[in-house]
């Protein structure tokens, strides 16, 4: 049984994670958060499966030994759809993972063309084909692979809001394929994406913006039902693999958002 003060540990490469943080944090206001990011590794989108299934697994190992969490959540697509069950295996404590929340869009979707806009790495597994295949059988589904929105997205949360221009040039690898025109959903598949939704609904606001976030928050609240929490708000934990200065000024920025304390691991 989970002491009120086991954490929920999230990990990402970066910053992404806090869009499935953030509806976790409204369902279970009180749950304590170590929210963990591979600085060190960053970006996780442009390296192989086997850099990415030989680094995931290994930190989250060390991760568990500190924090002693009650249950761990990978909150990034790229490291869950290449690494999740390797992770499940090695470790001895419920794993949640990300993935791309295409059945939210094909039942959304009307014009029956959706878009799917993830790291390189995530838009090319076979994992999404299969998403593709079991939910979306009816639909086209175009993806794009994008670095320079996990770009915008770190700079967006260290204090620099992308333009719209930047942004627009990121989404026109979706609408600019065959068939693009008609995309009415797009799935952001990479938790980092999130962060940058306001300003892609400025750029195409005929589209619907989804993710897996929403999801992800009701998944862990059913995996704690009856667990104790504190009875009020504990500051988080920032970890990093690398705490430099770029790291320090996120962790300045989020200390708003309730992250009390930054170490390295
Ligand atoms: N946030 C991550 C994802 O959901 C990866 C971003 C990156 O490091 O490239 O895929």
């Amino acid at each position: 049984m989970a002491e009120p003060t086991q954490p929920i540990l999230f990990f990402d490469s970066g910053v992404g994670g806090l869009s499935v943080v953030t509806p976790t944090a409204r369902l279970l206001p009180t749950a304590p958060i170590v929210y963990a990011a591979d600085s060190a590794g960053f970006p996780y989108g442009t390296k192989t499966e086997a850099e990415i299934a030989a680094r995931v697994p290994a930190l989250l190992g060390r991760l568990v030994e500190r924090y002693r969490p009650r249950l761990v959540v990978i909150a990034c697509n790229t490291a869950s759809t290449i690494a999740l069950p390797v992770v499940r295996a090695a470790l001895d404590v419920p794993v949640v993972g990300t993935v791309p929340a295409i059945k939210v869009a094909a039942e959304a979707s009307r014009t029956r063309v959706i878009g799917v806009l993830g790291t390189e790495a995530t838009v090319r597994q076979p994992y999404v084909d299969d998403l593709a295949a079991r939910f979306a059988a009816d639909c086209t589904v175009l993806r794009h692979g994008s670095a320079a929105l996990v770009e915008l997205a770190e700079a967006a949360l260290a204090g620099t809001p992308p333009s719209r221009d930047a942004i627009a040039a990121e989404l026109a690898g979706l609408f600019g394929q065959p068939g693009g025109g008609r995309i009415d959903v797009i799935v952001n598949a990479c938790t980092h994406f999130p962060l940058l939704e306001k300003r892609m609904r400025e750029v195409a606001p005929h589209v619907a913006f989804v993710d897996g976030g929403p999801g992800i928050a009701r998944r862990i609240v059913t995996l704690t039902v009856g667990q104790a929490f504190p009875a009020t708000p504990v500051p988080g934990r920032l970890v990093f693999t690398r705490l430099g200065e770029r790291e320090r000024r996120i962790a300045a920025g989020l200390a708003s958002q309730g992250f009390g304390t930054v170490e390295a691991l």
